[in-house]
């Protein structure tokens, strides 16, 4: 059974007092028929995990290093994160690939070292405009996929988060046909890849996800979920998309 997630990427974003948005999603989604996550900086983890002890609230971290421990100054491993209480971890976000020239096997072993954590790695893939533009899209996410995302993996330890590197932040986002297409091709791979286990992970999209646009994305085949930057940070934002994915 295919699970569906609203998942929230703080980025660099976020103060303690932030927090208190997880009291209200908490009080809202009791029972919300989808999983909901919340990635906030990696301060923010622990007290978050406490904050949400009881709640339908998960809380998961943005990138991890590939080793356990070590002489790595200013990383955190998945061990790490996952001793915190987190239960996801985002990898291979479009963010790092760039600014840390993250490649499709440093993504892979990022993933394979939060599943071995016992972390779930949410791995993101999408691509540029200009790859977009000279009708590259499907090649280059395919690649992607193909290349970031550890064998073996299943539905209980894979969700795959689709994010078109030109829609984040921009208010732009593809036409529910190029969501579509690319989310059949996603499929279609992971099924090929993990026999019928590729069925049952969960495929996000991401890229300026808001209460206006949500019911429609999620109406999309085999899009099972959201991650969600900007309108994740604040409860009155964030609320919506979870409810829409609840009702889709
Ligand atoms: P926005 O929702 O702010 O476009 O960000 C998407 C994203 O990068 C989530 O990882």
């Amino acid at each position: 059974m295919r699970r569906k997630l609203a998942a929230g990427n703080w980025k660099m974003n976020g103060k303690l007092a932030s927090l208190e948005m997880l009291d209200s999603l908490s009080q809202s989604f009791g029972d919300a028929g989808c999983d909901i996550a919340i990635c906030p900086p990696a301060h923010l983890i622990l007290p978050a995990v406490e904050r949400c002890a009881s709640g339908a609230v998960r809380i998961g971290a943005q990138d991890c290093h590939t080793a356990e421990k070590g002489a790595f100054t200013g990383d955190i491993s998945a061990v790490m994160l996952r001793e915190a209480g987190a239960d996801y971890v985002i990898v291979g976000h479009s963010e790092r690939r760039a600014a840390y020239t993250e490649t499709d096997a440093d993504v892979m072993h990022k993933a394979a070292a939060a599943q071995t954590a016992n972390l779930i790695p949410i791995v993101c893939l999408g691509e540029s405009l200009a790859e977009r533009e000279a009708g590259q899209a499907l090649p280059v996410i395919r690649s992607q996929l193909k290349h970031s995302v550890p064998a073996g993996s299943t539905g209980a330890t894979l969700v795959v988060a689709y994010e078109p590197i030109w829609a984040i932040g921009t208010g732009k986002i593809p036409t529910m046909a190029q969501i579509a297409e690319v989310h059949a091709a996603l499929r279609q791979d992971l099924k090929t890849a993990f026999g019928a286990a590729g069925q049952d992970i969960t495929l996000l999209y991401g890229g300026s996800v808001k209460a206006g646009n949500a019911a429609d994305i999620f109406a999309i085949s085999d899009v099972d979920g959201a991650l969600v930057g900007g309108a994740s940070l604040t409860a009155e934002d964030f609320s919506p998309i979870v409810a829409a994915l609840s009702a889709a």
